[in-house]
């Protein structure tokens, strides 16, 4: 009896040692060889796979069609910080799971929104590098993995799109900055902020305005009160852009329109829930263009970060070239470009760079999916950058 009790103790521990206790879609970012190797045993591995073709059809169709309705949130599905792959995954245009391959998210955001497919490949194999598991292929939308065992080594990642620092950033409209609390959940404290200032500016309703008065005051919360914000690459140029995905992607196809009805955007951002009747726009859309550019030029930004030390102190307009001046705390980040001098090929090089650190010395199945996968978020930007061989 009691050599049984030791024995069990004994293989428990060799389980704690040897198990990575991992779900299938949970990030290998951190582990040892012996790790990566002892939950390739315990999944089937996949690895890298082609990139999709784009989809054929990109014309305004009713999305929120019979064959995708919205349904509630099950117990264990995963939702997170973007409210465009929450809503696909509601209404089952990605797996109502939350958990998809690149190649679902890439076709899914084509069809369900009409994002452009380029664009869905740079965003999304740069999403999959720094959260996804290259083994099994699969990336979770939302939360940090459940942990079913051991945890990973530092520093390991938790894995999916909540996981802040690699691709969510500081200054969200409608998620608070990690470091002032929940990053991925929808909070209205911040969602009242946006309808008080699309009353004043937008004549009741979310358009270029509005968005640009929204990024400005999420910045200027952020350098008051998060002493860690980040806002350089690559949340420098995200930040911006997700302003206007609303105006871009959440206005039903037949509208002319450039705003977004309120209830319409709490649906979306809450619920993941699309309007009834809803039509994706009629071509498709990279984000970028001149609402965009509003957005950036409406105020004086830097691409920086807190440095954590003194407080920050506004100047009123007029004051040099910001009237944000942040005493010893906002910096400017000199290396926000990295090598590069075309901010595509600074975002390309950033998230290369962040594959590297994450894993630093990948081998086996591991290097060949890695790899394979930067081939691919290579390709939507080849014909502006040189590409990056983190593991020759
Ligand atoms: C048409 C497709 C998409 C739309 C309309 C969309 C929309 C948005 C919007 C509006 C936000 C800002 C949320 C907020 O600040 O409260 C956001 C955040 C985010 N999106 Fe998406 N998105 C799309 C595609 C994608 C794809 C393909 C990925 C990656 C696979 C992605 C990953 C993220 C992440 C990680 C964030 C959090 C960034 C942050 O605020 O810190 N999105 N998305």
């Amino acid at each position: 009896m009691f050599l049984s009790i030791q024995f069990t103790v004994l293989a428990l521990q060799l389980v704690n040692v040897f198990a990575v206790a991992l779900n299938p879609y949970d990030s290998l970012a951190g582990l040892t060889r012996d790790e990566v190797d002892a939950f390739a045993r315990s999944v089937k591995v996949v690895g890298a796979q082609p990139v999709p073709p784009p989809i054929e059809d990109t014309s305004m169709k009713l999305v929120n069609d019979a064959a995708h309705p919205w349904m509630p949130l099950l117990p264990g599905q995963q939702r997170g910080p973007c409210p465009g792959l929450n809503t696909l995954a509601s209404h089952g245009w990605l797996p109502r799971s939350g958990v998809a391959t690149p190649a679902q998210i890439v076709t899914a955001v084509q069809n369900g929104l009409n994002m452009e497919y380029r664009r869905a490949l740079e965003v999304t194999y740069a999403a999959f590098l720094v959260n996804g598991n290259p083994l099994t292929n699969l990336l979770s939308i939302g939360g940090l993995s459940r942990l079913t065992g051991s945890a990973p080594p530092t520093p390991a990642l938790a894995s999916g799109l909540s996981t802040h620092g690699t691709f969510e950033g500081d200054a969200s409209m409608t998620r608070s900055d990690a470091a002032l609390g929940d990053n991925h959940s929808f909070n209205e404290t911040l969602f009242q902020q946006i309808v008080d200032i699309s009353n004043k500016v937008g004549g009741g309703k979310y358009n270029a305005s509005a968005a640009a008065e929204v990024r400005f005051q999420r910045f200027q919360d952020s350098v008051m009160r998060n002493p860690g914000f980040f806002f350089s690459t690559p949340r420098f140029d995200t930040a911006f852009i997700e302003t206007v995905f609303p105006i871009v992607f959440f206005v039903d196809g037949r509208s002319t329109d450039a705003s977004l009805d309120l209830h319409v955007m709490r649906d979306f951002f809450q619920n993941s829930r699309m309007p009834p009747d809803f039509h994706r726009r009629g071509t498709p859309s990279s984000g970028s263009g001149p609402e965009e550019d509003m957005v950036m030029n409406a105020h004086d930004y830097v691409p920086g970060f807190n440095n954590g030390s003194g407080t920050c102190v506004f100047l009123p307009p007029p004051a040099s070239s910001s009237h944000l001046v942040a005493v010893n705390s906002f910096v400017a980040d000199p290396n926000f470009m990295g090598t590069q001098t075309d901010v595509l090929c600074s975002l390309y090089e950033k998230f290369v760079n962040t594959t590297r650190e994450l894993y630093p010395s990948p081998q086996g199945d591991l290097r060949v999916a890695l790899n394979k996968n930067l081939d691919n978020f290579f390709i939507p930007v080849s014909s502006r950058c040189a590409q990056i061989f983190p593991f020759p």
